[in-house]
């Protein structure tokens, strides 16, 4: 039985202060829940409070993005040491609004893996198709891309310890969630590359998060299916409340 994550997406909202009111009303409300991993990513100005409210508890922190580069002149990256040294556990790799807005490839994808992973972070790995490669036909031929570019070009070992999200484009930010079915055969597809490229175990071990317009009043058809293994939220995890809900709910 592979053990469940919620995951919360922050993008760029809140500030230092928005932070501290969030921890101070979600820790008491998820203490007691020890059935799956509870993480955060807040925008990187925020992390070392989002760590500091979070010590101690069931909640770890993850950054939104990482720099392939080690350390450089670089200017506006951070890097994954940094990440580290300022309370994060997971960093979220190769999210769609990167891809799209911020021109991030597979390669890039593959790369801040690595160094993610050299550096003690766990990656979250995000893949998923557009609406327009979804009514092309063409979604598992780009899942398929996106996991061999991707976190395909890590080593069995490294692999084995991170975390995959679908994301479908067409369900970020809109209110429009895939169905469960869609969902679950997209993570059987992306399981399917896992066995291919690295084995059976690995694919049975890996933990693959949906993303997309997951709500309390949504997730537990998503979570109903076994092949969902936890949620990456948006939205939903702005709000302490929902956010704990949908904790409740893995
Ligand atoms: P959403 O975002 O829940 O607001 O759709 C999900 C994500 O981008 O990870």
């Amino acid at each position: 039985m592979r053990r469940r994550v919620i995951a919360g997406n922050w993008k760029m909202y809140k500030t230092i202060a928005d932070t501290r009111a969030f921890f101070s009303s979600l820790l008491p409300l998820v203490a007691g829940e020890k059935n799956c991993d509870i993480i955060i990513a807040p925008p990187f100005t925020a992390i070392s409070t989002a760590a500091e409210a979070a010590r101690g508890s069931n909640v770890a922190i993850g950054g939104q993005n990482v720099s392939w580069s080690k350390e450089g002149a670089f200017t506006g990256e951070v890097s994954a040491s940094m990440l580290l040294e300022a309370g994060c556990r997971y960093v979220i790799i190769g999210h769609s609004e990167r891809r799209q807005f911020f021109h991030e490839t597979d390669d890039n994808v593959a790369k801040k893996s690595l160094i993610a992973m050299e550096t003690g972070l766990i990656p979250i790995v995000c893949v998923g198709e557009t609406q327009e490669q979804r009514d092309s036909g063409l979604t598992e031929e780009v899942l398929r891309r996106q996991f061999i570019g991707g976190p395909g070009a890590l080593t069995q070992d490294e692999f084995s310890r991170i975390l995959l999200a679908y994301e479908p484009v067409w369900a970020i930010g809109t209110g429009r969630t895939a169905t469960p079915e869609i969902a679950a055969a997209a993570h059987r597809i992306l399981r399917r590359c896992a066995g291919e490229k690295f084995s059976v175990h690995h694919a049975s071990a890996l933990r693959i998060l949906y993303g997309g317009s997951v709500k309390p009043d949504n997730i537990q058809g998503l979570m109903a299916q076994e092949e969902l293994d936890g949620a990456l939220v948006g939205g939903a995890s702005l709000d302490p409340k929902s956010f704990a809900a949908l904790v409740k709910a893995a």
